[in-house]
């Protein structure tokens, strides 16, 4: 006779089993077992739950039959959230052999080593460049799938983990474990990932690199479209655990392809220095002929009790690090540096390149920065440059190659005038960035015209940069008041513009009456005043009025406002054609005043709730660009650090803040983190 806690144990071994047969045949049309063999787990367990009626939960499969099954049990409006028993933590990053080699020097300390002692056993994983996954199985069944999320708190995604066929159903076990929760990385292989962007319509666009592709399949809400995307999972680690002592990384290793999984394609265990150095240039070398994306290797200590010893700190084990890989760099012929004028007259330089493959995405152009930033690299029109893309996103140009130079390279002088409009270029003191200050400038006022229309400004349906070029080169628009003033005749009188699309701009524009005070302060494209720096004032100041009568003080005094965004509100409001441009918009009748209650903030955003403080070079990205994507992503930005920071994103010559970051026991990272962090909770599919 078994005893009850076993009848117990089988009836939610029984119903997982048959939710997930109820799954592969209602959504995958893919059953695994016949219907005989379905019947006759379900009469088991219909059996097995007439005699512990207590034990019918309203979900179990017995509770419904056969045609009452829908797809919609299966999809999601929303992934709903998944508290991770174990936090799910990240790796400390080593940016080369240097600081693995530092870290082992710590990692020896820690454990008390002295000097004639061995290393303590470590071993080599590669570091698989996709989107973590927790996967848990109870009494052997695959009960759910959840993402990382924070590391604390994750999303439930257990019908998109239901359709990667590296992911057993059922571990192959006679006597699974009471409960393992798996922890891995989800990814894309190259040949998958091509034949997937191939599928993909226009409209459905292409995905940019196979990380996004598998990040954008893992939080689908419809397991549907996760099915027809093929992804697999890498299992590298061990979350919660009961029934079973996985403690290390070769035991687990050796577990895995027994139960189900795809084998850990390598693992290597090592303890002296030379023997990492040796294996990082192996694998470095031998990356790309991976049929997958790795951007590193994952040095872990083995054994539980070493890892115990050194411990965890708020976000990363102690006992593991991550040795990036440098960024992938290709080379190309530079082919012309163009000067973009933005809407605020600034002039920056743009890379035009042969278009050429870095990591997977064709990279046609690159910006430069500033002309001090051509100089410094001391890059010729003609030359062959090395191009990579940043934290494997943006594309750069790292420097030009001398040794190929032909003669025929010409030098590259920053023009003196605008190219649009051929005014004086000038430079303020003290910086880098040249403008152009005419304020009529063709390129600035499209530029302040698209910014104004622009979705997230005040959304003008219909009003695209072509149809803003007509309007600016005919003379009818050159404020955002003029749109206004449009009428269907005027616009309809434009070449290839149709009677219908005139009279739909023209209500389109009616429509932007209603748009919120905020949204049109932002589309004002005042320096510093963002889309969340709008908010923040709004919230203050709840009209026009009272923001014009406000001086720089009463503006700072705003919770997250600065001294930078204060003085550029007072010299915006104090130049004589922007209020004329604010009675004229006053006139138009759109919205000048705030109504309602405040938006709230997006808590789904990377970094919701987080306060960061960003100090030291970053390598990529200017220090104004990194508080923007910061702030866009909800993070908010302070300037120094304390026991309230959550972040610290730390460049070269990092110092104070990041030694004091360290002794407050505030999580360090840098700029690749940070992009990568974002753009792994930012799902690409834009669902
Ligand atoms: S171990 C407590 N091993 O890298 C240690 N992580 O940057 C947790 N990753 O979130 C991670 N390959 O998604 C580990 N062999 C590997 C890995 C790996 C890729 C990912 C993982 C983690 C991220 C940290």
């Amino acid at each position: 006779m078994s005893s009850e806690k076993d009848d117990l144990r089988r009836i939610r071994a029984l119903s997982a089993q048959l939710h997930q047969h109820n799954f592969r045949y209602y959504i995958l049309d893919d059953p695994q077992i016949s219907d005989a063999k379905y019947d006759r787990l379900l009469r088991d367990l219909q059996a097995l739950e007439q005699r512990y009626p207590d034990a019918v939960h309203a979900e179990s499969p017995t509770q419904k039959v056969g045609a009452e099954w829908r797809p919609e049990d299966f999809v999601a409006d929303r992934l709903p959230p998944v508290q991770h028993g174990v936090p799910m933590l990240s790796l400390e990053n080593a940016m080369g052999t240097d600081d693995a080699v530092k870290w082992i020097d710590r990692v020896r300390r820690g454990l008390e080593l002295e000097d004639g002692d061995a290393n303590p056993p470590l071993t080599i994983e590669y570091k698989f460049d996709g989107v973590a996954v927790s996967i848990l199985y109870e009494d052997g069944v695959l009960v759910r799938g959840a993402t990382r999320g924070d590391g604390l708190t994750g999303e439930e995604v257990t019908g998109n983990v239901r359709t990667i066929r590296s992911v057993p159903q059922q571990l192959d076990d006679q006597h699974p474990p009471a409960r393992i929760e798996l922890r891995g990385e989800a990814i894309l292989k190259h040949a998958d990932f091509d034949a997937l962007n191939q599928s993909r319509s226009a409209e459905e666009g292409l995905f940019a690199n196979p990380r996004n592709a598998a990040a954008g399949t893992l939080r689908q809400l419809d397991p549907r479209i996760s099915a027809k995307r093929p992804l697999d999972v890498f299992i590298y680690g061990v979350g919660d655990q009961q029934g079973i002592d996985l403690s290390s990384q070769q035991q687990l290793v050796d577990r895995l392809p027994r139960w189900g999984f795809l084998a850990s394609p390598f693992l290597r265990s090592v303890n002296s220095t030379e023997q990492l150095l040796e294996i990082y240039q192996e694998v470095l070398d031998s990356r790309e002929d991976l049929p997958f994306d790795i951007d590193g290797l994952v040095i872990k200590v083995e054994g539980a009790k070493l890892r115990e010893q050194l411990g965890v700190r708020a976000r990363s084990p102690r006992w593991a690090i991550a040795l990036k890989f440098p960024p992938r760099q290709e080379t190309t012929r530079l082919l012309d540096i163009q000067v973009q004028v933005g809407r605020t007259g600034a002039l920056t330089p743009v890379a035009h390149l042969e278009p050429v493959v870095v990591g997977g995405v064709t990279v046609s152009r690159a910006g430069l920065h500033n002309p001090k930033e051509i100089d410094r690299k001391g890059l010729k029109i003609g030359d062959q440059v090395v191009v990579q893309r940043a934290g494997d996103v943006i594309p750069q140009v790292v420097k030009p190659i001398e040794s190929l130079r032909d003669g025929t390279e010409k030098e590259y002088h920053f023009p003196e005038q605008c190219p649009a409009c051929f005014q004086r270029v000038w430079c303020p003191e003290g910086e880098v960035i040249p403008h152009c200050q005419n304020l009529q400038c063709p390129a600035q006022v499209r530029g302040r015209i698209e910014h104004f229309a622009s979705r997230r400004a005040l959304d003008i349906d219909g009003l695209g940069e072509k149809l803003i070029d007509q309007l600016v080169t005919e003379g009818l628009v050159k404020t955002p008041s003029d749109l206004y003033r449009l009428d269907v005749d005027a616009v309809a009188a434009l070449e290839r513009m149709a009677q219908k699309s005139a009279e739909n701009l023209i209500a389109a524009l009616e429509q932007t009456k209603e748009r919120p005070f905020a949204r049109l302060l932002h589309a004002l494209g005042i320096r510093h005043v963002g889309e969340r720096v709008a908010e923040l004032i709004v919230e203050h100041y709840r009209d026009i009025d009272s923001l014009l009568a406000a001086d720089a003080d009463q503006i700072e005094a705003i919770d997250e406002v600065g001294p930078a965004i204060a003085a550029s509100l007072v010299d915006f409001f104090s130049r004589e054609p922007v209020l004329q441009e604010i009675e004229a918009l006053r006139q138009a009748g759109v919205q000048l005043k705030a109504q309602g209650p405040a938006r709230p903030l997006d808590e789904n955003a990377p970094l919701a709730n987080m306060t960061v403080v960003i100090t030291g070079i970053l390598p990529n990205l200017s220090r104004d660009q990194a508080k923007d994507l910061v702030s866009r992503n909800g993070g908010k930005i302070t300037s120094s650090v304390s026991k309230n920071t959550s972040l610290l994103v730390a460049g070269e010559k990092a110092g104070s803040k990041r030694e004091k970051a360290e002794k407050l026991g505030v999580e360090v990272i840098d700029e690749a983190e940070l992009i990568r962090r974002i753009d792994e909770s930012t799902d690409p599919s834009g669902s």
